[in-house]
């Protein structure tokens, strides 16, 4: 079979066109980056975890009527989605402090906020995905203001189902990214979740003690990462036992 066209390649997946007009595959590559990709690593079986992981997250949107750009998984690696285009921000819902909002207000790590906060920051790894206030969304025109609301009142709703099922998972979201792209219905616009929801992009700590089962595990050079990731998956239960490494192909329903 032809391989498919690349349509982007960013640090941790690879978008492919799709096999329909308006779809398109997203593949979970094994790389891990911190610090503006400074840090850079392949972590043996990271997209598979994160592929199943981001996964869950999003069936589980859709069935509770959050709408998402996930249509199904494809194999170990792929999943199929919905072509969308990409608001230019990453939108972060924090519920404790920890990194740049710990650093910027001087703020114990783990501390809880008197309420969720959630904030914007400019996709441009050129700029460093510098943080950026409503008013500059809006004067730049990146999103407008009945976007932002709308953006706010769906990264809140994913903030309660996460925390919620995380926390019977015996883990506790600390804070956590989404991207949020536009669906187009004639002149109809839609919102819906896009990119991924996976350990990459969520600060996750065990419930009891605090350890840490995100990213940071890399950032701060804490242990393994991929077993951080799998526990994850294994707490969720939804990972078979399965081989995540690449010596033996291993077939994965
Ligand atoms: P933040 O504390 O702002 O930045 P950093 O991770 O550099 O300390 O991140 C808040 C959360 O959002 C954290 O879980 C990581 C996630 N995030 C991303 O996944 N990608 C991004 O580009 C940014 C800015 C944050």
């Amino acid at each position: 079979m032809a391989r498919r066209k690349k349509i982007y390649e960013g640090k941790a997946k690879t978008l492919f066109e799709g096999p329909e007009p308006g779809t398109l595959v997203q593949y979970f590559k094994d790389d891990a980056t911190a610090f503006n990709a400074v840090k850079h690593e392949i972590i043996d079986g990271k997209g598979v975890i994160n592929n199943r992981i981001s996964e869950y997250f999003m069936v589980g949107l859709g069935q509770i009527g959050i709408p998402t750009h996930f249509i199904k998984r494809l194999n170990m690696r792929e999943q199929l989605i919905k072509a969308v285009e990409i608001v230019p921000l990453e939108i972060i819902v924090r519920n404790f402090a920890a990194g740049t909002l710990s650093k910027r207000l001087n703020i114990k790590e783990g501390t809880a906020l008197p309420r969720p906060i959630v904030e914007f920051s400019l996709k441009d790894d050129t700029l460093g995905d510098p943080l950026v206030p409503e008013e500059y969304i809006i004067a730049f025109n990146w999103a407008s203001q009945q976007d932002l609301d709308d953006i706010v009142a769906l990264a809140l709703r994913v903030n309660d189902f996460i925390s919620g099922v995380m926390y019977g998972a015996g883990i506790k979201v600390i804070d956590f990214k989404i991207e949020v792209g536009r669906i187009f219905d004639n002149d109809f616009q839609r919102l819906v979740v896009a990119d991924e929801i996976s350990p990459d992009s969520c600060r996750l700590w065990d419930l009891d003690t605090g350890r840490k089962l995100d990213k940071d595990v890399f950032r701060e050079n804490l242990g393994n990462l991929r077993d951080a990731y799998t526990e994850v998956a294994d707490r969720l239960g939804i990972m078979p036992k399965l081989s995540v490494g690449s010596t033996k192909p291993t077939l994965v329903k």
